[in-house]
């Protein structure tokens, strides 16, 4: 933090615009005042503080004693508000102009509006820490004056050794955090391994169920495959039977055309017979027509005598005698035809019998055929409908057997699922196993880092302690404390576990053989120890906070001091080992050769000014 120069406007007793220039090389300032306004006063009142106010406030947005904005604008100023410039050195060399406004408010860096807390980073160090490393106010309590606690309290903040705490704390709440996750975890698992019982049991079920299935599905093909065995059987001897019935068919066929044949051949020969017979009956009708015709004509001849019995004319007897004897002769050669047709008429009549017979026979012949053929055809069609059932029951039973051997096992895909279950669980629980382990593992970390980060507090507590004892201890011979040493005591863990809090500052003077706590001690010699404690704990925060500062101011340190001449020897050798400027701000005339330079602060009825 290497401040160049400030504006002040209004602000407390300095009246309009007033420059500050902090440009300096490094060495003792004197700042002292004279109060023209109020000459009674000599040095007081004359707005020594009030420049340092405005360094604080330009930086924080607070004064040292922590006063309201509206205390801090000028009470006579003709405006309305105050505001304060900064310009410093970053630590690449670079200028940062620093605006703060009050009414209106405004905060700017480099033209741009910032936060403060913006601008507290840029700085590097805070106000509280500030006050206790770059400012020594005149008001407000120096590092020794605060009680044990407060004073650890401070101590750990402006060396953030709370951050240390902060983390072992996180750490213990990580370590928490992961210890019930590990519960939650265990808990799933618990619920996915009663889950996995089931399941494994439900897997030993689906097997069983699958066996049973797959052996009445085996039962099944085979009660199919006997009743094909049995149906193919049947069909053989339907098929054979039937091959057998179609020749006895056949030879019956043939028998039936023999028989019709023979019909044909005896129907021929009764037909013949019928002809034959018929014509000889009616040649015996003709013959005996012929007689009886001749008889009657003779008849005729012998009744009418003399006369032609057939022109009707007279005739001789000898004709008439010629005429009977030749009807005679004709009747007795018709007679002699007739005579033997009886005979072959019953002879015609017995062969017409025997055909009779014959084709009875035949037709009762043909009857028993026709029987025996019929039968036959029932038994082919009760055969061909047998084959036809045999056939449609086949099929039926090949296409029952595909689907029996084609239907998928249900107890297969119960199964699949069950053990898809089962692997998902598993790695579900491997899964939350993994995760213990590692939430386990981060337990065990964070635990190693609760106790680690107080630790390692504590290592940094007990080092800083050590490196301000030091500090302390040289500074004290140079404030005229010959043989004196302070020695600090932190908190620490007792052997029963608590720990004792509290920063106890204890002195070591030539005059006691025991420490004794410093409060001890009269006003002087306090303000020394005071005072190198002080300067201890700023060198401790500057080389903690690694924040490099131009200035160091000191408020009124010579209270209580009737000699002077020890810190301004302290203060000047402190400028050059620190290079820095050191303003010492004191109210007192002080004529020390070795300041660099002595700015006045003057206030007349135009408030304050800086006299450069
Ligand atoms: N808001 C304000 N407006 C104007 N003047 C103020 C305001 N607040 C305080 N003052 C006055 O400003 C003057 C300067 O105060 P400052 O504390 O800077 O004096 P000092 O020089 O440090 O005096 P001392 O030696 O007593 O410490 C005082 O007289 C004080 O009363
Ligand atoms: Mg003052």
């Amino acid at each position: 933090m290497i401040v160049k120069s400030m504006e002040l406007v209004d602000f407390r007793s300095f009246k309009g615009q007033h420059y500050f220039n902090f440009d300096r090389p490094p060495g003792l300032y004197f700042l002292r005042g004279r109060n023209e306004a109020e000459p009674n006063l000599g040095a007081n009142g004359a707005g020594k503080s009030t420049i340092f106010d405005a360094l604080c406030w330009g930086l924080y947005g607070k004064s040292l004693r922590n006063l309201k904005a509206t205390n801090i604008h000028g009470w006579d100023s003709e405006t309305s508000g105050t505001h304060v410039n900064l310009a410093m050195r970053d630590v690449n060399g670079d200028i940062d102009l620093i605006h703060r406004s009050w009414s209106p408010n405004s905060l700017l860096l480099n033209g741009e509006f910032v936060v403060q807390d913006r601008l507290t980073r840029h700085l590097g160090i805070d106000d509280n820490s500030f006050k206790h490393s770059i400012i020594h106010p005149q008001f407000g309590d120096m590092f020794f004056d605060l009680a044990a606690t407060p004073k650890l309290q401070l101590f750990s903040s402006v060396l953030n050794l709370d951050y240390w705490m902060s983390l072992s704390d996180l750490a213990k709440t990580k370590a928490k955090s992961n210890e019930t996750a590990t519960v939650n975890f265990e808990k799933k698992i618990a619920k996915y391994e009663g889950r996995l019982d089931t399941v494994s049991d439900n897997i030993k079920e689906f097997i069983e169920a699958k066996k049973v299935f797959a052996s009445v599905q085996k039962d099944a093909v085979k009660d199919v495959q006997k009743l094909v065995l049995k149906l193919n059987h049947k069909l053989k001897d339907a098929d054979i039977e039937c091959t057998d019935i179609e020749k006895k068919l056949n030879k019956l066929e043939k028998r039936v055309n023999f028989f019709n044949e023979e019909e044909l051949k005896w129907k021929k020969k009764r037909a013949k017979l019928d002809e034959k017979l018929s014509d000889t009956i009616r040649y015996k009708n003709d013959l005996t027509q012929e007689i009886t015709r001749l008889v009657v004509s003779i008849g005729n001849i012998e009744r009418v005598g003399g006369v032609c019995s057939l022109c009707k004319q007279k005739v001789s007897k000898i004709h008439i005698k010629e005429q009977i004897n030749d009807f005679e002769l004709k009747e007795k050669k018709s007679r002699k035809l007739l005579k033997p047709l009886d005979q072959e008429l019953e002879n015609l009549e017995d062969q017409m019998e025997v055909i009779r017979d014959s084709l009875k026979n035949l037709k009762s012949a043909q009857g028993d055929t026709d029987i025996k053929i019929r039968k036959f055809e029932i038994k082919h069609a009760q055969l061909g409908r047998d084959i036809e059932f045999c056939q449609q029951g086949l099929t039926d039973q090949k296409r029952s057997l595909k689907k029996i051997k084609t239907k998928e096992n249900p107890h297969d895909v119960q199964i699949k699922k069950a053990k898809a279950e089962r692997k998902k669980i598993k790695l579900r629980i491997d899964k939350l196993q993994g995760k213990i382990d590692k939430a386990q593992k981060k337990v065990s970390g964070y635990e190693h880092w609760i106790k680690g980060f107080k630790d390692v507090r504590l290592f940094l507590l007990e080092e800083c302690l050590t490196q301000l004892e030091v500090e302390v201890n040289n500074n004290l011979m140079q404030l005229g404390l010959d043989d004196w040493s302070i020695r600090f005591d932190v908190e620490k863990e007792t052997k029963s576990g608590t720990i004792s809090k509290g920063f106890q500052v204890q002195i070591k003077s030539p005059k006691n053989k025991e420490v004794v706590p410093w409060e001890v001690w009269s006003g002087g010699e306090g303000q020394r120890l005071r005072l190198a404690g002080t300067m201890g704990l700023s060198n401790l925060i500057l080389n903690r906070s690694g924040v490099v500062s131009n200035i160091e101011v000191w408020d009124e340190p010579t209270q209580y001091l009737n000699r002077v001449d020890d810190l301004l020897d302290l203060l000047y050798q402190r400028a050059q080992d620190l290079q820095k400027q050191i303003w010492l701000v004191d109210h007192r005339s002080i004529d020390f050769g070795g300041f660099e330079d002595v700015v006045t602060i003057v206030k007349d009825k135009n408030g304050s000014r800086i006299e450069q």
